[in-house]
């Protein structure tokens, strides 16, 4: 079915129903996504009940009640039809609203989805939330003042990243923003913490594209802002929102001279921003990326309500709270990033991997392997394997790669879902990253197996989906 066919259906499922339960994911595209569908759903008189789930799995499984509420599941799902399937899910009572790989049910059970994947290029960059605005604005044109929460949760679901700015379908729901007067778009810097972090700091770590004599040194960051003008003291803390036009024009254009001096490509120095002009100047909740990092802060250490709390517009006591977590993620953040660069990755060949036992929890490993990625071998992907808190015979795989080389044929999406299925876990996520559950004592084997599927698909060659 195409969209319009498939956003219909949707529209009429949550018209229809009584009551709701609505099944979540726990980072910043699942929180959004869920805060999204919750209001409109509210909006039309209809209960709502959040469930917030790690992932899809038969143990989460228990917290979706099998009884007559109409089951959405919000950035999660398209591949886990399988154990709705075997839950007795029936598929009147289910809608997917996701963008992840669909795994079809194997009992032949077609669920209700509205997915991003399946619509061509122009939907294929647009994340959960963006899935989740366009049914809600398909409900209520007046829904439009949701858009912002799409933005950012495009934006955390790193759906900006490639193109240095959102594309397609996920830009368009960015300009219905613009229009609502909620969302500012600007070009600027491709560097992240351009609302809060004095701006030395946020120069001098970026490390995507690298600044030459810049990245890793604050102290020649300052130096250079002071050459400027932009600074008085190297302990000024002025961030890139506060500079003025010629100021942020002249920065742009010096760091641009020095990269090309350097021989470098100024092809990712600029990005397309988005800004929040209505919240408080100096916030992480001024720009979509500060403010997903934010909601996988609450998300990701288990306070997923505390986020959605956020999203709705509390700016009180869970607002504080949220602030406390994205303090307490970042620093783990970076202990985790430099956890993984110091201790040192093992090459098996076509990837590289380390298992960091019980140091961090399973839920945010796959954000430092993003982030610690970026300084190892970028053309072999990366694989973290750890421990589960509180499930002691399984082992947590997150995998993350770049574009290029998906460009080379690799799937990580395709290579984990068989690997796990083989070792009897499951697994599923994006090309680009991915995730899976596998049971305890068949690490070897796996990461063995894994290694084998990206060399083949490595020796296929071209993109074969
Ligand atoms: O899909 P899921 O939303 O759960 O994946 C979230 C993680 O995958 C985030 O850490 C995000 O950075 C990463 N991701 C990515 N590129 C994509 C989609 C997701 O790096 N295209
Ligand atoms: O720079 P810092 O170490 O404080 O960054 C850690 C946190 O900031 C992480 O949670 C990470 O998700 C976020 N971050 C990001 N994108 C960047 C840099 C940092 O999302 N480019
Ligand atoms: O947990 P992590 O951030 O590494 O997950 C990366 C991607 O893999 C996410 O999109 C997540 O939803 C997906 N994943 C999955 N099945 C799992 C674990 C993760 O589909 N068992």
């Amino acid at each position: 079915m195409g969209f319009i066919e498939d956003i219909s259906t949707a529209t009429g499922m949550i018209r229809n129903a009584d009551a709701v339960t609505l099944v979540s994911h726990i980072d910043a595209d699942g929180i959004t996504s869920e805060a999204i569908t919750a209001q409109a759903i509210s909006r039309l008189g209809i209960p709502v009940t959040p469930v917030f789930v790690r992932q899809l799995e038969p143990l989460t499984m228990r917290h979706v009640p099998n009884d007559d509420t109409l089951k959405i599941f919000t950035d999660l799902g398209a591949g886990q039809q399988n154990l709705m399937e075997e839950a007795g899910l029936p598929a009147d009572n289910v809608l997917i609203l996701d963008h992840h790989i669909n795994q079809p049910a194997p009992g032949g059970t077609q669920y209700s989805q509205v997915n991003s994947q399946f619509y061509g290029p122009e939907y294929a960059k647009c994340s959960a939330a963006g899935v989740a605005y366009l049914v809600a604005r398909k409900l209520d044109p007046a829904n439009a003042d949701l858009a912002e929460l799409a933005v950012v949760g495009n934006v955390g679901d790193m759906m900006a990243r490639e193109t240095c700015g959102l594309v397609g379908i996920a830009r368009w729901i960015a300009d219905d923003g613009v229009e609502s007067g909620r969302v500012r778009i600007t070009k600027g810097l491709n560097c992240y913490g351009l609302s809060t972090r004095p701006l030395h700091l946020c120069l001098a770590n970026s490390d995507d594209p690298i600044l030459p004599g810049i990245s890793g040194d604050p102290k020649a960051a300052a130096d250079l802002l002071i050459r400027l003008g932009i600074y008085e003291k190297p302990s000024d803390q002025r961030v890139w929102e506060d500079l003025h036009a010629d100021e942020a024009k002249l920065l742009a254009s010096v760091v641009a001279e020095q990269m090309i001096a350097n021989g470098e490509s100024t092809e990712r120095l600029f990005a397309e921003l988005y800004f929040f002009p209505h919240e408080t100047e100096k916030s992480p909740l001024r720009n979509a990326s500060e403010y997903a990092t934010m909601l996988n802060a609450c998300g990701r250490w288990a306070k997923p309500k505390i986020g959605e709390a956020v999203c709705f517009g509390d700016r009180g006591q869970q607002y504080r709270e949220a602030e406390h977590m994205l303090r307490h993620h970042r620093s783990i953040i970076r202990e985790l990033c430099e956890y993984i660069l110091d201790t040192g990755v093992t090459d098996a060949g076509s990837m590289q991997w380390i298992h960091t036992g019980d140091a961090y929890p399973d839920t945010i490993v796959g954000i430092g392997a993003g982030m610690a990625l970026s300084k190892l071998d970028t053309t072999k992907p990366i694989m973290v394997l750890c421990n589960v808190a509180d499930e002691p015979d399984l082992v947590k795989i997150s995998m993350r790669t770049y574009e290029k080389v998906l460009r080379c044929g690799v799937d990580l999406q395709a290579a984990l879902a068989v690997a796990a299925a083989e070792f009897n876990g499951a697994g599923g996520g994006h090309n680009i990253a991915a995730g899976a559950y596998i049971p305890k004592g068949c690490e070897d084997d796996f990461i063995r197996r894994v290694n084998e599927l990206i060399a083949g698909q490595f020796a296929a060659g071209a993109p074969h989906r």
